[in-house]
C-alpha cells in the first residue's frame, strides 16, 4: 500500500501538541499540507482553508480535522465531496444530526470517516474494559476536573455555542465510560452551571441510569486549581476498579496494574490507516449523543462570570 497522503486541517494547539508527532511517528501516512486561516507549518504546502487545499491540485488521500467543533461540517462534507477521506478530531460535531449526516455522505462516497475518541487510546481503558466484562457492576462515579485557564488559555470557541464548555473535556470522560461499561446507560438528570457572560456551562453534575438499573454519576468541573482530577471510579461486587490520570493508570481491587506513557494519538493514525486501507468507517457518536442530552434535561444554574 502506498503511504496517504494528509493534509492537517487547523493547525491549533492539540494540531501541534500531538498530530503532527503522532503522524511523523506513523507508518503508512504522511503530512504533505495544512490549511489554517493563521498558522503555516515549514517543509509542507499551506493554505488559508480546506477549500483552497481543495482546488489546489496538491494531491492528497485524507484530511485530519483538527478545528473547533463549530463549522466542522462543512469541511468534512468537502472533504468527502472531493473524495478524501476524514478523521475527525473530538467532539465530531457540533449537532448531533450532522454527524450522522457525514457519516451516509462518506458511506456514499465511499470513503473512510474516522471520528477519533483520543481517550480511548489510554492505557487502562481496554483492560478494564475486558475486566468489567467479567465482574458484576454496582456503580459508576466520575469525577473529571481541571483548571481551564491553564488547558485552554484564550480558545473563545469553547465558550460559544457548540463549543461545549465543560464537556470539552468532559465527553472524553463519557468517551472511555461508554466503552468500558457492559451495558448501555441513558442520562437522567443534568445541572449545568453557566457563568452568567457565557453561553457554555463551566460546570455539569450528571445522573445516568443502566438499562440494568445501575446509577452511574459524573462531576464536571473547570473550576479546579492545583492538583487535576481525571478519575472513573467503578464499584463492582468483586472490588473497585479505578482509572486515574484520564484513563492512563489502572488500579485494581486497590493494586497499581497500569501505569503507562500516553501513545493515544499515534494509535488513532495508526487505526486511521488500517480504516483506509481496509475501505471502512469507524463512527461511534454515543459520547456526543449523552452531552447533548445533558443539554436536553439540563437544569440552568447561573454562577459567577469568567474572565480568561
Ligand atoms: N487542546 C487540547 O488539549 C485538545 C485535546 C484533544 C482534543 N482537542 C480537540 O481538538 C479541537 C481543536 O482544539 P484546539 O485545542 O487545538 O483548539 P485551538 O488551539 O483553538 O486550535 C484550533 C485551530 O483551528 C483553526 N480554526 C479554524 N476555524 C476556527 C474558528 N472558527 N475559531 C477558532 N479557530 C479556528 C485555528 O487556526 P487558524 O487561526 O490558523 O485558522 C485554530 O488555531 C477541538 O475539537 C478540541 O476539543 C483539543
Amino acid at each position: 500500500m502506498s503511504s496517504i497522503r494528509l493534509a492537517i486541517v487547523g493547525l491549533g494547539k492539540i494540531a501541534r501538541d500531538q498530530h503532527l508527532q503522532a503522524i511523523a511517528a506513523t507508518d503508512g501516512i504522511e503530512l504533505v499540507a495544512v490549511a489554517s486561516r493563521n498558522a503555516k507549518l515549514d517543509g509542507v504546502h499551506c493554505f488559508t482553508d480546506i477549500d483552497a487545499l481543495l482546488a489546489s491540485g496538491v494531491e492528497i488521500d485524507a484530511v485530519s480535522l483538527c478545528t473547533p467543533p463549530q463549522g466542522r461540517f462543512e469541511q468534512a462534507r468537502a472533504a468527502l465531496l472531493a473524495g478524501k477521506h476524514v478523521m475527525l478530531e473530538k467532539p465530531p460535531g457540533a449537532t448531533i444530526a450532522e454527524v450522522f449526516a457525514l457519516d451516509r455522505l462518506a458511506g456514499q462516497q465511499g470513503r473512510s470517516l474516522y471520528a477519533t475518541w483520543h481517550s480511548r487510546e489510554a492505557a487502562a481503558v481496554e483492560p478494564a474494559r475486558k475486566l468489567l466484562s467479567e465482574r458484576k457492576v454496582k456503580s459508576v462515579h466520575v469525577e473529571w476536573k481541571e483548571d481551564v485557564r491553564h488547558w485552554h488559555p484564550g480558545q473563545d470557541w469553547i465558550w460559544e455555542p457548540g463549543g461545549l464548555g465543560v464537556f470539552d473535556p468532559g465527553i472524553n470522560a463519557l468517551s472511555i465510560v461508554t466503552r468500558i461499561m457492559p451495558e448501555s446507560f441513558h442520562l437522567v438528570a443534568s445541572d449545568l452551571s453557566f457563568p452568567a457572560n457565557r453561553a457554555a456551562p463551566i460546570a455539569a453534575d450528571l445522573e445516568f441510569r443502566s438499562a440494568g438499573g445501575l446509577t452511574l454519576t459524573a462531576a464536571f468541573d473547570w473550576r479546579q486549581t492545583g492538583p487535576q482530577t481525571w478519575d472513573i471510579r467503578v464499584e463492582t461486587e468483586e472490588g473497585p476498579v479505578v482509572l486515574t490520570h484520564g484513563g492512563s493508570r489502572l488500579f485494581v481491587d486497590g493494586a497499581a496494574q497500569i501505569v503507562e506513557e500516553d501513545r493515544e494519538y499515534r494509535n488513532l493514525y495508526k487505526h486511521f490507516v488500517s480504516l483506509v486501507n481496509a475501505g471502512q468507517s469507524d463512527t461511534d457518536f454515543s459520547p456526543l449523543v449523552h452531552v447533548a442530552d445533558a443539554f436536553m434535561l439540563g437544569r440552568r444554574h447561573v454562577v459567577e462570570t469568567f474572565e480568561d
